[in-house]
């Protein structure tokens, strides 16, 4: 059977060209980064090198970049390490409803030690309001962390104005960007992002490694005891391959991030415009073209279930997603869908298709093809199909998002 992989938001194949550049680091290069000996400056100057270009990839300097194990970490090491590191200035933190986990739990955690959390509204779009934004900055915030742009539904959020805002009321913003890193500009200086949190295998490079960029000077509480690796923020052996894979993985996301958008965007259309042919469908988030990533489809589907949409398309080889990495577990629903205003009933029934670098049209036809089949399937064996009577959801249904 013909594998089509549709799922580049969960992770992305590792690129050959990157596999090639990492491979002497696991063998012949294998030194410790500390080592004074001839192994450990090879280990070194990889790993600066490294450090170089990614620092050079988002307008930073190379001490502001401090290797981590993911995006996951980053975050952690970003909300926690600058909540403890300036209680003295307050407890307040400021973020969206939208968060991936990695900041949302993280922030819970933060109010069960004492901290304010305010959890920022979005529009249908998944779009903050910078008002709200501005009005929610009070005496003794210290951190803004609002994401770059958003997992399940793709909206990049207006980064550049809530540096701006940050920035005129003196306090640290931070960014949750490993969605967006390798496919849209960053530029931390004129975006006036203080932290940012990337991952390397959203990007074609290796897991378990990722970057926190912190704007130099920024006090950060280290969560983290150890030797003095990166600059006690992380200590811990470096992951040399990992780095090294990471910063050649980066290159060429850079390289080649406008001619792959534009290709992805023109499938994401096709897509999108093919799937809405299905009746009582609609697109999750910001209209393909507008502030979404351009790989990013997150379709729904009335009377039925995205898990068991996901579970029937892998049937046939297509492997895609709900979007939301918690709703399979605890059947709860999207927290992303809610905030954009889906009514409950119809945030079950959500499919995320995310597009990269290999995939053609030929995918989308297949996908196209198999998609109307499945969902009249199950629908045909829902209890909340068409017909049934789901008056007790009226109120909800008004607020349906028709793109
Ligand atoms: C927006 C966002 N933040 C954080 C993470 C966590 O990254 P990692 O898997 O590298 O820990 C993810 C992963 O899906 C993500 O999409």
């Amino acid at each position: 059977m013909n594998r089509i992989y549709l799922d580049h938001a969960a992770t992305t194949p590792l690129d050959k060209r990157v596999l090639k550049e990492m491979q002497p680091y696991f063998s012949e290069k294998y030194g410790n980064a500390s080592s004074l000996h001839f192994f450990g400056t090879e280990a070194r100057e990889a790993m600066e090198k490294s450090r170089d270009a990614i620092a050079k990839a988002i307008n930073a300097r190379p001490e502001e970049i401090v290797f981590t194990s993911g995006g996951t970490e980053s975050d952690n090491i970003a909300v926690k390490g600058v909540a403890f590191g300036n209680k003295k200035r307050g407890k307040r933190v400021i973020t969206s409803k939208i968060e991936h986990h990695a900041i949302s739990h993280t922030c819970q955690f933060l109010e069960k030690d004492g901290f304010e959390v305010s959890y920022l509204n979005v529009d249908k779009e998944g779009s903050i309001d910078l008002a709200e934004l501005e009005k929610e900055i009070g005496e003794g915030t210290t951190l803004v962390s609002v994401m770059h742009a958003n997992n399940e539904i793709g909206a990049i959020q207006p980064v550049k104005e809530i540096g701006k805002l940050c920035r005129e009321k003196g306090i640290y913003f931070h960014t949750d960007a490993v969605q967006s890193v390798g496919k849209e500009r960053i530029d931390v200086e004129k975006m006036g992002i203080d932290l940012l949190s990337a991952s390397g295998h959203k990007f074609y490079g290796p897991k378990g490694i990722g970057f926190l960029y912190a704007r130099k000077g920024t006090k950060i509480h280290p969560l983290m005891h150890g030797g003095g690796h990166e600059k006690g923020i992380r200590p811990g052996t470096e992951n040399v391959a990992g780095i090294v894979g990471m910063a050649a993985a980066l290159k060429i996301a850079e390289k080649e991030r406008e001619k792959e958008n534009a290709r992805e965007r023109k499938l994401a259309k096709k897509l999108v415009n093919g799937a809405l042919k299905i009746e009582n469908s609609w697109l999750n988030g910001p209209a393909v073209g507008k502030a979404r990533l351009s790989n990013n489809v997150n379709l729904g589907f009335d009377f039925v279930e995205g898990e068991s949409i996901v579970l029937m398309l892998s049937d046939k080889g297509i492997a895609a997603s709900t979007g939301s990495a918690c709703s399979t577990r605890d059947l709860q629903p999207s927290h992303v869908l809610r905030a954009i205003g889906l009514p409950h009933v119809k945030c079950h029934g959500s499919l995320r298709l995310t597009l990269g670098r290999g995939n053609t049209g030929k995918d989308i036809d297949v996908v196209l093809k198999e998609l109307p089949s499945i969902v009249k399937k199950l629908r045909e064996i829902s209890p909340l199909r068409k017909g049934v009577d789901i008056s007790e959801f009226e109120e909800d249904v008004e607020h349906t998002h028709k793109h």
